[in-house]
């Protein structure tokens, strides 16, 4: 069983380091070739965003600790600054919070005890939760091998020993699925992701969800994601949800972004795939005394513009 102790911070002897680099190459390769650059798009860089708002700009426990490990080990700390400022921690955290109250709920009542995140990034979802909840039985992080496996040696630098399997591989193809299948036991799963509805085509997204059903199918569960901004077009003319936009659009160089669609259609996209859809209102108590000054203001407009959370299970059998 996780023992919670072992997430406090220690130093970790040079053999202990080496053993998880050694890991971490074992598990995705050390060359180029075959560590997920070639398939990752223009999308992966997002993801430093997010772990350097959590960093600076919030409170979220771990992040300050995991994003200094992070930017030791990739030595990426100029790039990322060049992304540019971050004016959007409001619309990061929100997400953060939200997802994380809802499966500590279902995981405290029982309607899950696996867990897999998504495209994680580099958030510190899996060291946060583990420390707490101790119904977790399996917890599997995920995204293209090119971010997981910085992840991953940041992740067993911070704390030795964590109970997370880490499964590279793009979320649209089965053979994924195929390999998180293989680590889970026949138990009801929390599947989320976060920071990727929104970078998803329509096709894409129907092929993540034929591979979410089917894993459902087999050992129950639900999918959630956090609301988005093209599911929002009544906003889509406001000038501070614009700059959110125009923003990630900036560091993405996608046009999956400038797609939009009422909040009826998407239901009814998602039924049509054969979801019972669940909405959650997404209120959180955000640390907005640490956002920059002049985009305090956004996340009251945020807290108030009608976000829900997507939830989505299948019909029970008769
Ligand atoms: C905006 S980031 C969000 C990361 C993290 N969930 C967060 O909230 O900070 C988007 C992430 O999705 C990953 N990603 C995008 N498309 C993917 C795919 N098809 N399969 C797996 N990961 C994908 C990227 O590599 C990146 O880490």
């Amino acid at each position: 069983m996780f023992n919670p102790e072992s997430m406090q911070k220690k130093s970790r002897t040079p053999e202990e380091i080496r053993k998880n680099s050694e890991r971490a190459n074992a598990d995705f390769g050390e060359t180029s070739e075959g560590d997920g650059t070639k398939e990752k798009d223009s999308v992966f860089p997002t993801a430093f965003m997010t772990a350097r708002c959590f960093a600076e700009q919030t409170q979220i426990p771990n992040a300050k600790e995991l994003y200094k490990i992070f930017l030791e080990k990739s030595g990426l700390e100029k790039e990322i600054n060049a992304l540019g400022d971050i004016r959007t921690p409001h619309f990061m955290e929100l997400r953060y919070l939200m997802t994380e109250k809802i499966l500590r709920s279902s995981l405290e009542n029982g309607e899950i005890s696996q867990v897999i995140e998504l495209a994680s990034g580099f958030t510190p979802h899996s060291i946060n939760m583990l420390a707490t909840e101790q119904e977790i039985e399996t917890y599997i992080e995920n995204d293209f091998a090119v971010n997981l496996k910085m992840k991953q040696l940041a992740v067993n630098d911070f704390i030795s020993g964590i109970p997370v399997v880490f499964i590279p591989g793009n979320i649209v193809d089965s053979a994924t699925w195929s390999k998180f299948e293989g680590q889970l036991e026949g138990k009801p799963v929390g599947i989320f992701c976060e920071g990727l509805m929104m970078y998803l085509s329509r096709e894409a997204q129907i092929k993540l969800l034929k591979n979410v059903k089917e894993l459902l199918a087999k050992y129950g569960g639900y999918f959630m994601h956090e609301d988005i901004l093209k599911y929002h077009p009544e906003l889509k003319e406001n000038p501070r949800f614009n700059r959110i936009t125009s923003q990630i659009k900036k560091v993405s160089g996608t046009g999956a972004l400038d797609e939009s669609f009422s909040q009826d259609d998407i239901k009814r996209f998602y039924e049509e795939q054969g979801f019972i859809v669940d909405r959650i209102d997404e209120k959180a108590e955000l640390s907005i005394d640490t956002y920059p000054e002049d985009v305090r203001g956004d996340a009251v407009e945020l807290l108030n513009a009608g976000f829900k959370m997507w939830k989505l299970s299948l019909p029970k059998e008769k």
